[in-house]
């Protein structure tokens, strides 16, 4: 595909990239705008490491092509949160030590995020269902759940 210029809106920055359209956007958050709060894990859209915030849906960037979300807002990791603070998804996970090795955290907060945006009060089924499509390879899924409790409290 032939590049051309695209415009997106990440973060609330508008940027412009002379790019083919089919170039996941995951290359263009971490590449060229720097942004290592979404993770290449994958790269099937299998394990969610990569998830971002795309008009409040959560979606996996590694398979959305950049083409598709032109002048869309997007929300990484290092979007969530608002006047210096970190968002309360954020925080719960700091509080629980949710984190072993964090390479599966950024998708787990986004998917929780997207999921508070639609339902401020999630049962725990809600919750498990936000995140069953999320992998976590250490296995900390107690304090993840305990940390998702903890943000909806
Ligand atoms: Fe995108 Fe795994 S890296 S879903």
């Amino acid at each position: 595909m032939r590049p051309r210029s695209i415009s997106l809106d990440v973060n609330g920055c508008s940027h412009a990239f002379v790019v083919a359209e089919d170039t996941p956007l995951l290359y263009i958050l971490r590449n060229d705008l720097g942004l290592n709060g979404p993770k290449f894990g994958c790269g099937l859209g299998e394990c969610g490491a990569c998830a971002v915030l795309v008009e409040g849906r959560a979606v996996r960037s590694c398979t959305v092509k950049i083409g598709a979300v032109e002048n869309k807002a997007i929300t990484t990791l290092e979007g969530l949160g608002a006047a210096g603070k970190l968002h309360p998804v954020q925080q719960a996970f700091i509080e629980m030590q949710a984190a072993q090795c964090g390479y599966c955290i950024n998708g787990m907060i986004v998917a929780l995020v997207a999921l508070l945006e639609r339902n401020a009060n999630p049962t725990e089924a809600d919750i498990r269902k936000a995140l069953s499509r999320h992998l976590c390879r250490c296995g900390t899924h107690v304090e993840i759940l305990a940390a998702a409790r903890r943000a909806v409290e």
